[in-house]
């Protein structure tokens, strides 16, 4: 049976808003998380109404789904508890976590939480002191423990005037979480390595060789692989992307020390995932400052970079290998010749001609290779391509 995976489609939310500053970004988590499919109700705390108002709240969530007051419903902490499925409290401040971790139910929010028995989201901020506080890290760590789940907070510059960390994490992060909550922990347990972007091949310190790979495939598996309880390793080139949480993150630039990072991870991993467009040659030297343009027009001399998934093959105690083969074109024998020839488990064709499947886009449509014949699947985004893939991680029973 394949993994079975939670989006936030048809997802019941309890997002519950305390007292902070940051309070007014929940109108923009509640409309993300709408946006995704959830069915959003609200809870306030007095606090936060001082920061953001009830109606405000509403007209994001919509009528009748914004609850204050404890006893306006002496019954609403148990029904809202029950009736969800996931738990977000975005801003969490130190107040409520306290509670939460101390089981002091005193409003609706903490009743609620009390009653509730699903994931849960915690997405912090206050003053970096009160961050760093021993008795703030001890009660949010008691509710980790317990399989809360924070979204850190970042750092920047605080409403107080002060620098550090303790400024909300971003809405994206949010949502991500909150998906990833509710994904079934089916890698728990297993290290996955993946291997994102393009590397970098100097010319010069200024000049370079590479390719158009964005690094997007990459960070979606790493970010779904955690999702599903993975520990990962990503060991990306230079991206612009933001680095997913929940990940160890070796960042690389040419193509000789993205092998050597894998070697030294992939052994002990369970799945190394090669979906980094590894440029295929680099300049046979690299010039010093930025080099003369003469001694570049002369002509550059290449050699050919190491095939970092052919020798990870080779390794004693290897772990299953997931190749990416990026074709120009429909035709899959060549990826399936490499896949043989690397020694790969399995290739994921994708043709990158293909404008809602190459580089650079949110989507991919993907054809698995090994384990019989081509599996190909239908447009999707690279985010459920993602899951497709890590699937094959999973064996079929009876298989
Ligand atoms: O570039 P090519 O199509 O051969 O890449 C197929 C697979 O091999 C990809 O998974 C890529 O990450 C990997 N590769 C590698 N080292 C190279 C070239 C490609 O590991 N030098």
């Amino acid at each position: 049976m394949k993994a079975k995976r939670r989006k936030l489609n048809n997802t019941r939310v309890l997002v519950g808003i305390t007292g902070s500053v940051a309070a007014y970004k929940a109108v923009d988590l509640i409309r993300r998380l709408k946006d995704e499919g959830a069915s959003v109700k609200v809870v306030m705390t007095d606090a936060s109404s001082r920061f953001i108002t009830p109606l405000s709240i509403e007209l994001a969530a919509g009528p009748g789904n914004v609850f204050c007051g404890m006893f306006d419903n002496p019954m609403a902490h148990i029904e809202l508890a029950v009736e969800s499925d996931l738990m977000v409290v975005a801003p969490a401040t130190a107040n409520t976590i306290g509670k939460f971790a101390q089981g002091m139910a005193d409003d609706l929010l903490a009743a609620c939480f009390m009653a509730y028995r699903g994931p849960v989201v915690l997405a912090p901020a206050m003053n970096w002191r009160m961050y760093e506080s021993f008795s703030f890290k001890e009660n949010l760590t008691l509710l980790k423990e317990r399989g809360a789940f924070e979204v850190e907070p970042e750092e920047g510059p605080l409403a107080c005037g002060e620098y550090g960390k303790g400024r909300m994490a971003s809405v994206e992060r949010i949502v991500e979480a909150a998906k990833a909550a509710l994904c079934e922990k089916d890698l728990l347990g297993r290290k996955v390595v993946v291997t994102a972007g393009p590397t970098r091949e100097h010319i010069d310190d200024v000049r370079f060789i590479s390719n158009l790979s964005s690094g997007k495939m990459g960070f979606a598996l790493a970010r779904a692989a955690a999702a599903r309880g993975a520990s990962v390793t990503l060991i990306s080139g230079p991206t612009v992307l933001a680095l997913p949480d929940g990940v160890a993150f070796v960042p690389v630039t040419s193509a000789s020390e993205m092998r050597e990072a894998v070697l030294e991870e992939a052994a002990g991993a369970h799945a190394l995932v090669m979906s980094a467009a590894v440029a295929d040659f680099a300049p046979s030297v690299r010039l010093e400052g930025k080099g003369p343009k003469e001694d570049i027009e002369g002509g550059l001399s290449l050699t050919g970079n190491p095939d970092i998934l052919a020798e990870a093959a080779r390794l004693e105690a290897r772990p299953l290998i997931i190749g990416f083969a990026a074709e120009a074109g429909q035709d899959t024998a060549r990826a399936e010749d490499k896949r043989v020839a690397k020694g790969a488990d399995y290739m994921v064709f994708n043709n990158v001609s293909d404008p809602e499947a190459g580089f650079d886009v949110d989507t991919n449509r993907i054809t698995v290779l090994g384990g019989g014949s081509p599996v190909s699947h239908p447009l999707m985004s690279k985010e459920e391509a993602a899951h497709v893939v890590l699937d094959l991680l999973i064996p079929e029973p009876g298989a």
